[in-house]
């Protein structure tokens, strides 16, 4: 089995291990050599990743994590050959770091960061924005596909095994919540952070209706928090999901939901 494909939680932290170290073998290697190189790249773009065009065009240099299911089948030509890479739809979360991007935000956390695609594509987009910008990824166990020396060029700090709980209050610029998706921890990841984010709270799978079955869900409480506070707050969705993707016929899928403090957050 190619080392890329190991399919368990412990499998999957050693490949971490290997990847820091810059012991990864065959196409993983060569694909985290090439996110540094793009990483590099970014900073060197600046201001010209506002061109969303632009900005797409790396996010397809970076590619989306290979699966062997029909989830993105509409994007065959942005999937790598390892797990390296987005496991998003990737305009959406183009969007929602464009949209973050009037801010120029100094200070992100995420939550759940899984094999860090989403973390190194925020990291280099807003340090080549402002590069006093830090990002802090949070997550019960480090799966980060990113060698060392790129964690090191985009000031990631990398918090495991940690939750959301660990930074009870602490005011981040950017908040960006995608752990457990369940109703109990999507509201208790907002009540630990999110509500203090000083500009943008954003949440991943808002449309994750497959996350609904015990407790509703994060599609229960981002309904909730939305209508909470539309009032107040800006709250937009960034929704790009095809027919025919998910399990509702709708296509009705992923999603990140945005709540815009504006430099007010939320008591
Ligand atoms: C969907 S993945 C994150 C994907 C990542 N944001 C991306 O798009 O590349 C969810 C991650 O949340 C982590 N996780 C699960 N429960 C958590 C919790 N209570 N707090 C923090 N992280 C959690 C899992 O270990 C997993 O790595």
């Amino acid at each position: 089995m190619p080392e890329d494909t190991v399919p368990q939680h412990d499998g999957m932290m050693e490949r971490a291990k290997r990847v820091r170290a810059g012991q990864s073998k065959g196409s993983l290697k060569a694909e985290v050599n090439g996110v540094h190189d793009l990483a590099v790249a970014m900073l060197a773009d600046g201001d010209k990743l506002l061109e969303r065009a632009h900005l797409i065009e790396r996010f397809k240099e970076f590619g989306l994590c290979r699966d062997n299911g029909q989830s993105m089948a509409h994007l065959q030509d942005w999937f790598n050959s390892s797990s390296v890479g987005l496991l998003q739809i990737p305009t959406e979360f183009a969007d929602f770091l464009l949209y973050c991007a009037k801010y120029r935000p100094s200070s992100m956390v995420e939550i759940g960061v899984y094999t860090g695609g989403t973390s190194f594509m925020a990291a280099a987009f807003f340090k080549a924005l402002n590069p006093e910008f830090k990002l802090t990824a949070v997550d019960i166990a480090d799966y980060i596909l990113l060698e060392q020396r790129t964690i090191d060029l985009l000031d990631i700090q990398i918090c495991t095994p940690k939750t959301s709980g660990d930074f009870y209050a602490q005011e981040f610029d950017i908040v960006f919540i995608d752990g457990d998706h369940s109703y109990k921890w999507a509201k208790t990841d907002y009540l630990n952070l999110g509500r203090f984010a000083k500009y943008v709270c954003g949440f991943h799978d808002i449309n994750a209706h497959e996350c609904s079955k015990t407790d509703g869900g994060i599609v229960k409480f981002w309904r909730q928090l939305r209508h909470s506070l539309a009032e107040k707050y800006a709250v937009l969705q960034i929704c790009h999901s095809a027919l025919g993707t998910g399990m509702r016929e709708d296509g009705d899928w992923m999603g990140i939901g945005v709540v815009d403090h504006g430099g007010r957050a939320a008591s």
